[in-house]
This record gives C-alpha cells, sequence and structure tokens, in this order.
C-alpha cells in the first residue's frame, strides 16, 4: 500500500505508517476536514468513514468545534481558532478556497501531501503538509502562510496543525508541569469540558510546561491502551489547546507565539510554522514514548545513532572559581574515571567571577587561562578526552563590555524599566546583526581552541520583550528570535561538523523537538539530587529519548536538596541517561574514586542499551516497591534492569518484577552472577529483584541472551 494515496472516489487522502492511518478530505465546501486517525485503514474502509455532518441542532450551534484540519476564524466556528489574520483594513478571517495539490513520494521511505489553498478575497496562501515516513508511525504536520498581495498583515494565530480525536467514552490528559529544578512532572488528569490551554509565555520552551500531550479514553496503561499523542517542534512561546466539547468530542490545537502576540506578515513573505508531529499508538503509553524515541533518534537528532560520551562537567565542582591549574587537575581525574569528554562549565572568560559581570564577553580571562584556553584544550586531547565549552550566547550582564558598547542589543521596551533576571538582560536575536555577532564570535572559538562540544545555556526568561526600530519588531521577536538562534546553531555546525552541542536553559527550560533538531544532548534538570532526578527523568522520557537525557552523579550533600545518597545509586540514577560526572573530584577518596571508575566502565559496557534501546518503565517512580526501567536491544539480545528503591518499611512486600518485550522461549544469562533465566518466567512471573539493604540502595542487572537450546 503506497504511504500516501487519494481515493477517486470520495477524495479521501489516505495517510499510511506501518501501523497506523490518517484520513482527511476537503469538503464540498473546500475546508480541510478529519476523518479519521487510529489504527491502519484500507482505502474502502477509510471511504466508509466519510459521512455528511448532521445539520446544526439549532441557529445558536455552528460548524462542529473539532474535525477540521486547521479551524479558521471564519464563518459559523466558535472554537479556538488555528488560523486567525488581521488585514490592515480592519477585514479579517480566512474562508478556504482550494488551489492545489501535491504528493512528493520518494525512494527513501518518505511522502509528503501538500494541501494548497487561498483566501476567497484576499491574496493570502496557506499550505498543508502533511510527512510520512515507512519507519514510524509518527505524522508530521505544518503549514505554510504567504502574505501574496502588497499590503502588510498580522496573524495572531498560525498553529502548526489541528488534530483532531476520534469519539471516546471518556478523555484523559497526560503532560508535564514543573518549574526550574522539578522539571517534567507527570500530570495525568481526567480532561474537563472546556479549553484546556497548555503554554509557555517566556520567550523559550520552559520549565513550566512542555510542548506535548497524550490524550486516551481514560483506561489506559503503561503496558495497554490507545494513546494519542502530540509534540510540537518548536523552542519558543507556544500554545496547545486542548478542547472537550459539550457533544462529547476531543482535539487539539498547537503552535508557536501566546496570546496577544502576532506573526507579521509583509508583502510577499512567507511563515513556515514549526512540525507538530502526532502519533497513534496502541500499547499504552509505554509504547507511546518508545515510538517516540525511535522516532526523535532516527528523524529529528542531526547524529541519533551515535554513541555518547561519558562526560564531566566543572560547575558543581568549582562553581565560579575556575583557572588553568585547577581545570588540569580536575581534567586528569576525570580521565582517569574514564570520562570521554571534559566540559569547562561558567566562569571561563572576561570578568565572569560571579554571576553579576562579564557575560557577553567571550574572551579567556587572562588572569586565570594566560595563554587563552589552547593549553587547557591540549591537555584535556593529550588526556584522550575531547573537550568541551559552555556558553550563553543570548545573554548579557549590564556590568560587562557588550552591554556598554551595544546598549540596544537587548530586548527592551524605550523608556521601561529593564528587568533584570540572574542579574542578566537577554540579547535580541531577532537582530540579524546580534544573531550575526554571536555566530561569528562563536565559530572562532570553536576553531581556534579546538572545542569538540558546547554546552548551550539561556538561563532566563523573557521581559519587556520590545525591538524598538522595525515598525513591526514588537511583534516579530517572538518568532525571529526563535529562527535565529536555530540559525545560528544550524551555521555553526554545518562549519564544524564534529562538533556536538548540549542545549540548557538553567536545566531543562529548552527541550522540544526544534532545539533537538539541532542539538546532540539536553541538560535535563539543574536538579542533581538524584532522588529527584527520578521522577523528572520519568516525565522527561514520556517523549524524548534516554539517548538526548544528560545526567551527572555530583557530590552529597547535594547542594540543591541537601540530601546524601549512596554514590552507587547516584550512578545508577545517572546511568538512566547520558552519564555525566559533576563532583568535586578532588574531594573523592580513594575508595570513591575506584567505585566511580568501576561504574563508569559497568556504563560503558551497557550504554548501548540505554542510548539505541528500547525503554520499558516497569514500575511507577517513588512507589512503595522498587522503581525499575529496562532497556532492551533492537533484537532483544540483551537488556539492562535498572532498579532504585528507597527505605522500605520492615515487612513490605517486594513481588518479583515483570519483564517486557522478551520473545518467548529464549534464555538470559545474568552477565554479572551467571544466573540463568528462561524469558517466559521472566515477562510471566517475574524477576525477583535482590536489593541491597539499606536507604536508596539500587541495582544494574545486565542480562544477555544464551543461542538457543537445538
Ligand atoms: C545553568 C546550568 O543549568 C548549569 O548547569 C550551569 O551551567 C550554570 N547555568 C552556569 O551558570
Amino acid at each position: 500500500m503506497p504511504l500516501i494515496s487519494r481515493s477517486p472516489d470520495t477524495g479521501v487522502w489516505l495517510l499510511n505508517t506501518p501501523k497506523t492511518s490518517y484520513a482527511l478530505r476537503i469538503d464540498t465546501s473546500g475546508v480541510p476536514t478529519h476523518i479519521a486517525w487510529g489504527p491502519r485503514l484500507t482505502s474502502e474502509e477509510a471511504d466508509a468513514l466519510v459521512v455528511p455532518d448532521p445539520p446544526p441542532a439549532s441557529s445558536f450551534e455552528g460548524r462542529p468545534q473539532v474535525g477540521e484540519e486547521l479551524p479558521a476564524d471564519n464563518g459559523t466556528r466558535y472554537g479556538p481558532s488555528s488560523l486567525q489574520i488581521r488585514h490592515t483594513d480592519g477585514s479579517r478571517a480566512f474562508e478556504w478556497q482550494p488551489s492545489g495539490e501535491r504528493l512528493v513520494e520518494d525512494l527513501s521511505g518518505t511522502a509528503e501531501l501538500v494541501l494548497e489553498f487561498c483566501d476567497s478575497l484576499y491574496p493570502v496562501r496557506v499550505a498543508l503538509h502533511y510527512r510520512v515516513h515507512d519507519d514510524t508511525d509518527v505524522l508530521e504536520r505544518w503549514a505554510v502562510l504567504h502574505n501574496a498581495g502588497d499590503r502588510h498583515l498580522r496573524v495572531p494565530r498560525a498553529d502548526s496543525a489541528a488534530w483532531t480525536l476520534p469519539p471516546l467514552r471518556d478523555y484523559r490528559l497526560s503532560h508535564v508541569t514543573g518549574q526550574w529544578s522539578a522539571e517534567t512532572q507527570l500530570r495525568r488528569d481526567r480532561l474537563p469540558y472546556g479549553e484546556t490551554v497548555l503554554t509557555s509565555r517566556r520567550g523559550i520552551t520552559s520549565h513550566h510546561a512542555n510542548p506535548w500531550a497524550m490524550l486516551d479514553d481514560g483506561t489506559a496503561g503503561e503496558d495497554h491502551g490507545r494513546v494519542w499523542s502530540t509534540a510540537l517542534a518548536w523552542s519558543g512561546s507556544w500554545r496547545l489547546t486542548v478542547q472537550r466539547t459539550s457533544d462529547g468530542r476531543a482535539g487539539l490545537t498547537g503552535g508557536v507565539g501566546h496570546e496577544g502576540t502576532f506573526i507579521p506578515l509583509a508583502p510577499g513573505e512567507v511563515f513556515t510554522t514549526p512540525v507538530f508531529a502526532g502519533l497513534y499508538s496502541e500499547g499504552g503509553y509505554g509504547a507511546a514514548s518508545r515510538a517516540w524515541h525511535a522516532y526523535t533518534r532516527a528523524h529529528v537528532l542531526p547524529h541519533g545513532r551515535e554513541t555518547a560520551p561519558v562526560l564531566y562537567n566543572s560547575w558543581e565542582a568549582t562553581g565560579f572559581d575556575v583557572d588553568e591549574g585547577g581545570h588540569k587537575i580536575l581534567a586528569e581525574r576525570a580521565a582517569a574515571l574514564g570520562a570521554e569528554l571534559y566540559v569547562v562549565d561558567d566562569g571561563w572568560f572576561g570578568a565572569r567571577r560571579n554571576d553579576r559581570a562579564g557575560l557577553g564577553d567571550w574572551s579567556p580571562a587572562p588572569d586565570l587561562f594566560p595563554a587563552g584556553l589552547g593549553p587547557l584544550s591540549d591537555t584535556v586531547h593529550r588526556l584522550g578526552m575531547r573537550f568541551g565549552l559552555w556558553v550563553e550566547p543570548e545573554m548579557v550582564n549590564p556590568d560587562s563590555e557588550l552591554y556598554r558598547a551595544h546598549p540596544d542589543w537587548v530586548l527592551h521596551l524605550p523608556g521601561r524599566r529593564r528587568t533584570e533576571l540572574r542579574n542578566q538582560l537577554v540579547l535580541n536575536f531577532a537582530r540579524r546583526d546580534v544573531a550575526d555577532w554571536a555566530h561569528d564570535w562563536l565559530t572562532r572559538l570553536v576553531g581556534e581552541h579546538g572545542i569538540d562540544f558546547l554546552k548551550w545555556d539561556m538561563n532566563r526568561a523573557f521581559s519587556e520583550a520590545g525591538w524598538p526600530g522595525p515598525a513591526d519588531g514588537n511583534d516579530r521577536l517572538w518568532t525571529r528570535y526563535v529562527t535565529h538562534l536555530y540559525d545560528v546553531i544550524d551555521r555553526l555546525r554545518a562549519e564544524h561538523p564534529t562538533l556536538r552541542i548540549e542545549t540548557c536553559s538553567g536545566g531543562g527550560g529548552r527541550v522540544d523537538l526544534g532545539i533537538l533538531a539541532r542539538t546532540d544532548q539536553a541538560w535535563a534538570s539543574d536538579n542533581t539530587d538524584a532522588v529527584d532526578r527520578l521522577p523528572i527523568q520519568h516525565g522527561f522520557g514520556q517523549v524524548y529519548p534516554s539517548r538526548v537525557m544528560s545526567a551527572w552523579v555530583t557530590d552529597v550533600p547535594n547542594q540543591l536538596t541537601g540530601r546524601s545518597v549512596p554514590l552507587r545509586f547516584r550512578f545508577h540514577v545517572a546511568m538512566a541517561g547520558l552519564l555525566g560526572i559533576g563532583g568535586d573530584l578532588t574531594r573523592w577518596s580513594e575508595g570513591e574514586l575506584a567505585e566511580g571508575a568501576a561504574l563508569v566502565a559497568q556504563y560503558k559496557d551497557v550504554r548501548h542499551l540505554v542510548q539505541h534501546g528500547h525503554l520499558y518503565r516497569l514500575t511507577e517512580p517513588l512507589g512503595e516497591g522498587p522503581t525499575v526501567v529496562q532497556y532492551l536491544s533492537d533484537d532483544a539480545a540483551e537488556l539492562l534492569l535498572l532498579a532504585y528503591r528507597p527505605s522500605p518499611r520492615h515487612g513490605t512486600p517486594s513481588p518479583p518484577v515483570r519483564l517486557a518485550g522478551l520473545p518467548d522461549g529464549a534464555r538470559y544469562r545474568d552477565a554479572e552472577s551467571g544466573a540463568v533465566h528462561h524469558s517466559g518466567v521472566l515477562t510471566k512471573y517475574g524477576l525477583h529483584l535482590d536489593m541491597p539493604r539499606g536507604t536508596w540502595t539500587s541495582i544494574a542487572t545486565h542480562l544477555v541472551r544464551l543461542p538457543d537450546q537445538t
């Protein structure tokens, strides 16, 4: 069956992924309308789903509130608009008039459908894009707006897509909320009637919400049930409106910007929305997550198949107290521990001795690095590690040479206070000159100092978000800032193909499929307390793969929470993602260094499972019993179990944990103990976890499949 086909009888477009179908058509009034999103359909079955909408029950009803591909502000539509347009003459609305369709199918297993429309009155064009791949059930959608006239337009809303769910007996919404150092807290609640808005108004993706949503009928679980999920690939302000209508339907619309922001469209200008991807899956939340992970690795990340190195990061060890000599000592210890990438965090440049000065002045501080970064970079390379550096290109301290030279480069509204957060202001990346300035010093820095890795940080939300100068600057900056940010990173990567980048925004403030399309990993949270990390990692992994989830082992008592948990436990938690070390190694005892080195070596043995395998969350985090995650290789030849347990009350039952995804009739050998297990027992009866006694204990169990018995 082709990936995309059109029924000659009904005009239904049928888009097929390996296990799902999506169907739509242009209705008799020219409006792109939704037909189906769910299990695979034949074209006859999709045709049979075309039923005329019942006439409105009263003069107070309009078109059904969900069921259009991009509900435009026009006519008898009373739900949230996905597309709103303001003309200079005060007129508004968009009336769909089909003007063309294109189907691009190539041999690489990808097909794209483009449905083109113009407005019936004004020279405005809208194209709806749909892309499917033959190796994922994730469907990518976006829209392209074109002002084909000679007057300016203002666009209050240009969502990427609207998604319609089938009628279900009930609806439940899963999403994440949070705050700095407590990101990605999973929430799973019954969807209320009306509109539920998930949004960021901060100019960044945010710690407080993340642009994805999952919906099910209230009965799905980790390993069963149908789940419809969506994720927006955008790193600025965004809005997802989830709707449950009074007639029992549900859908959602999402795209860039929050309420009150506009996208200006000058004559001739085109605006391409980010991708808003959707996935229908069976097999519960676990299957949905695994499908998102595989999609992100295969189709989003620039190098999703590459294995990430074990990194060392200096931030919690040194704070701002850095110099060449201190770093060389740390680098030697990190290398001895097994680190493969050494990252110098904040404090290496300008007058940056604390967070009050120097941000923006990107030259190595001569009193700290008398001969520049070269000697340290050489040492790190000689020790066999890659060299990484922290940067925060979008920010400036008012107490800096940069700000003294360019006070107009920051987001600001003339005459108003410039509110500082962490003593810093936001550079206006929407300005071409500012973005070019950032690109120029970054490419020089990377090229001249042998830098292999950048930790790209962004430490505050927008305020007084203004761009004086261009007439439409205050509107334009919300999207232009992000596209210029993407452009700078894209140029940098093209110029330095071996450079790898970690996205960071005070921890997980900018993690989304947009930034992940141009970075390699993400700092999930500034909270490095291993216990707090469990729910953070649980929420992070709902959509984003372990392949990008950077996690460090730091010292105890934890700097943020004051909690102390064993070194082994801290390692095992960080081993669930990209293992990093962030402790002050000059203060680790010989015993701790030896235990750390053994755990790093153990991680290297199993990291292919964590980074490229399939994640099964076998238990909920922080329940009474152990929290257990399983990573299974593609061919089910190996798996890793990580189990964490608080201090249980005496007598707390500890039932065996049932593993998942193993083939029938296989046998697995515990790589450490040599014990042999049958897959049928592991999946149907469970494995008894031999958790050590004590507080916050953990185990890592590596099982390897034995050859089949003949
Ligand atoms: C916030 C980051 O999340 C931290 O890891 C660290 O890099 C600091 N910024 C440095 O200022």
